[in-house]
């Protein structure tokens, strides 16, 4: 039986963490890419501005033991007659145990509530909409029944602004960082610091709304020579050395005297950790000062999330499918959308990695609902990376736009990976459905080329980019007329040598010519819609002849022609999403599909979701590569890969199972291993990326959580495909396919500037096409409801199920 951590609050749309010392760190996100970042559990914090490596705040080190200090913290002390008492009232670095505990994970906010000493603590770390600046707003309250004289110290540990600098060089670094205290008013200081190179330029600050009688800049002083976080020696005097570190470890800390609290008397006291030019930081602070200005702050978030998350809302007869759907999950893919996989706990920003260019392209697919316009603009950018043949770069920096091709340098012989460009077909395409912006098509956007400045690149409109990708693949296949797989496809981990071919590849392919199909289609070009059809057939043709392995789908074949994915493989026989993907991309004919779908059930899945392949590589091989890098059971070895249970979701629903997509939904739920969390051990109110499998001796261990292509794709399968209320170019298409005994469901829904209440019942279990449609009481045929004009509110009945006489369709 597992310890409990914790639980949702639906109402208040939060999660509440009962316990600090959680299995792993659990976190949240605060501000955006532009100025946020993490804040765990016990309020340590990892933030930065605009680019985790090249502009980050503070040294946040998440291998570090979760009991320690990591990042920023605040400490509280009472003082009596002789001394101190020092706590934490996040419970790290202390540990001293608190009469109670609760953190509140909210959207864009972490409220911590704790209670020691006779005194209630409450603090709410937010960053305010297009702030640099993250404000922990703390209300201390004296519950006990005698004045007690308190003081706050927050305190932060700064990194170099280049992420990974801060580990490579250990005295360059430290020659250079400063702190500098400047007496703004005279009531209030503000601690700044910046790299010397940085002194004229951007500054980090720390400072507060209340009188500060004294700081520390620097670590060693702080802590004293055998001080340790939990107990720093400069906490046992009455004031801090106002030392300004020429050098060194620099940290920022604040001794805040609040003086005597009075029983049941509260002070509340605002600490702010930002970024920003010497001109302007000091506006920036007067403005965060004020009580006013940050519950305003605070209150225009909690709106941002209202107008975010009404775009859909459901309800359905299962409360935790919609706690998901209505709030984590959203609320997850705007945290991919924005950080795609750049920074968390796991993902960790020191230069490695930028905005990945097919993670950016899905996750932009998680918020179109709710943020067209941002998702345009990031998908923007992906196209700025695509190379004049139609290919990709992998990844980018958005600080300055640089490009590079991934992890395919480290091998050098092939530098494109076989699928990136496919996705942004896709992305576009799905951008286009749910806004009607078709002018968008005919903007001209370069291609890139890191050998010319940006004028001299060649351009070319939307849809340009879109022909040039198909362009590439369909003339980049191998001996059997299969795409090349190149470094990789969307399984980062198989890098095959040579001219290896991928069946993946081949689906997505055929899942973006059917988009550009439907969209030529719309758009009356009869010709293009005959020359994709043609080579839709043609893909469809030779993957079913050298694809089919007698129970399922192969995955790859080597350079050499021997599959993978196959019976006659020892490991790796079966790859799940060797089976979604003909299914999505229209190749798997009826019978096909099922018998396909049918052995993903029997192999491949478990209690605990469906693993992306079986049985798992046993050992090193460089002719696999970074698959076989892993234990059985582990990532993309046999592992859970969560973000592949989405798309065997949404094929079950093509092929009319809506008990089994519901089911897979059900078993990644992370809400469902709230129970289970001794053995799950990351949050239950975000996907992870994965789950051991259970070749693994820690079968069920979810890691990875928060930064997954999971959450888009999830999103999308439970809305667009299990409920089934899709965007497409002629209006909302409506074609469920739930649990056999759901009696129905409503969904609220805005499109294209206009709201649509769908209330959709299903009247006959197995047959779930749509009988009877009426919107605001006009009976329409067929299943698609007609774009309404902007700023009316549309009520949609829905009939489920062979029609009975008194819902005949007229
Ligand atoms: C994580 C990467 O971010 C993603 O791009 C890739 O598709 C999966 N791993 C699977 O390898």
């Amino acid at each position: 039986m597992s310890k409990n951590y914790g639980y949702f609050d639906d109402a208040k749309r939060e999660y509440i963490i009962t316990d600090p010392m959680t299995p792993t760190k659990w976190t949240n996100y605060v501000g955006t890419i532009d100025f946020g970042g993490i804040v765990d559990n016990t309020g340590g914090a990892l933030l930065c501005a605009g680019d985790p490596s090249l502009n980050r705040i503070n040294k946040y080190i998440p291998q570090q033991l979760d009991t320690d200090f990591k990042g920023a913290t605040l400490y509280l002390r009472v003082k009596h007659s002789n001394g101190y008492s020092l706590y934490s009232p996040f419970f790290t670095p202390c540990l001293t145990p608190l009469d109670s505990y609760a953190c509140h994970v909210g959207l864009s906010y972490q409220r911590i509530v704790s209670e020691c000493a006779g005194l209630k603590i409450e603090a709410t770390i937010f960053v305010p909409t297009e702030s640099k600046v993250e404000v922990r707003d703390i209300t201390v309250t004296n519950q006990s029944n005698q004045p007690l004289e308190v003081d706050l110290i927050p305190v932060v540990e700064y990194s170099h602004f280049e992420a990974l600098k801060q580990f490579t060089n250990a005295d360059w670094v430290p020659q250079t960082m400063m702190s500098e205290a400047i007496n703004d008013t005279p009531d209030t200081l503000t601690l700044l610091q910046y790299p010397f190179m940085r002194r004229d330029g951007l500054v980090n600050f720390l400072t507060s709304d209340r009188p500060v009688d004294s700081f520390e800049s620097d670590r060693k002083n702080f802590l004293g020579v055998t001080g340790t976080w939990a107990a720093p020696q400069a906490l046992t005097l009455d004031s801090l050395s106002n030392y300004e570190a020429r050098r060194g470890d620099n940290i920022g800390s604040l001794l805040i005297k609040l003086g005597s609290i009075t029983p049941q008397q509260s002070k509340r006291t605002i600490v702010l950790t930002g970024q920003a030019s010497r001109d302007t930081y000091a506006e920036l602070i007067h403005q965060f000062r004020d009580h006013n200005a940050v519950d305003a702050a605070f209150a225009g978030q909690a709106k941002y999330w209202d107008d975010y998350l009404s775009s859909y809302q459901c309800e359905t007869p299962d409360a935790n499918f919609d706690a998901m759907i209505n709030v984590h999950n959203p609320r997850q893919c705007q945290t991919t959308f924005n950080w795609s996989r750049y920074l968390s706990l796991y993902q960790l920003g020191l230069g490695a990695r930028g905005l990945g260019f097919r993670d950016s392209s899905q996750d932009s697919m998680g918020v179109l609902a709710s943020i067209p316009a941002k998702a345009k603009e990031l998908q923007k950018k992906l196209l700025s990376i695509q190379k004049p043949d139609g290919s990709a770069m992998h990844q980018f920096y958005p600080a300055t736009m640089e490009a590079n091709e991934g992890d395919s340098r480290e091998e050098g012989e092939k530098l494109t990976y076989g699928d990136d460009h496919l996705w942004i077909i896709l992305a576009v395409t799905a951008y286009i459905r749910e806004t009607g912006d078709y002018d968008y098509l005919n903007e001209s956007i370069t291609f890139y080329d890191k050998n010319l400045p940006l004028d001299q690149r060649e351009a070319a409109p939307v849809i340009d980019h879109l022909e040039r990708g198909l362009h590439y693949t369909k003339h980049n296949c191998g001996k059997h007329g299969i795409p090349l797989l190149g470094f990789a496809d969307w399984n980062d981990t198989v890098n095959l040598p040579g001219d290896a071919e991928s069946f993946m590849v081949a689906s997505l392919y055929g899942a973006a010519l059917l988009e550009v199909i439907e969209l030529f289609d719309y758009l009356g070009n009869e010709a293009k819609v005959a020359q994709y059809q043609a080579d839709h057939a043609d893909m469809k043709k030779v993957f079913n002849d050298q694809g089919w392995d007698g129970e399922w789908y192969r995955r790859y074949y080597t350079a050499d022609g021997a599959p993978i994915g196959s019976k006659s493989n020892s490991h790796g026989k079966i790859y799940t999403n060797g089976q979604s993907w003909p299914v999505i991309a229209g190749f798997a004919g009826e019978e096909r599909a099922q018998i396909a779908l049918d052995a993903v059930e029997e192999n491949l899945n478990t209690k605990f979701g469906i693993k992306l392949s079986t049985p798992g590589y046993d050992g090193y091989d460089p002719n696999l590569g970074g698959v076989s890098t892993y234990p059985p059971g582990a990532k993309e070895n046999g592992g859970i890969f969560l973000h592949s249970n989405p798309w065997i979701m949404i094929a079950n629903t093509m092929v009319g199972n809506g008990d089994r997509a519901y089911k897979y939904f059900c078993q990644i739920n992370p809400a469902a291993r709230n129970k289970d969390l001794d053995t799950y051990e990351v949050e239950p109110y975000c996907f992870a990326q994965n789950v051991l499998g259970d070749e693994h001796p820690q079968f069920g261990l979810g890691r990875n959580s928060w930064l997954s292509g999971t959450s888009s794709w999830t999103y999308q399968a439970a809305t667009q495909y299990i409920l089934g209320v899709k965007p497409s170019h002629h209006g909302l298409q409506i074609q469920p396919c739930i649990p056999r005994d759901w009696k129905g469901f409503t969904v609220r829904r805005s499109f294209r500037g206009a709201n649509y209440a769908i209330k959709i019942t299903n009247q006959n279990s197995s047959d779930q096409t749509v009988s009877h449609l009426t919107v605001n009481g006009e009976i329409i045929p067929g299943n698609t409801i007609p774009i309404a004009q902007p700023g009316t509110q549309n009520t949609i009945e829905v009939t489920l199920g062979a029609a009975c006489p008194e819902h005949a369709v007229a």
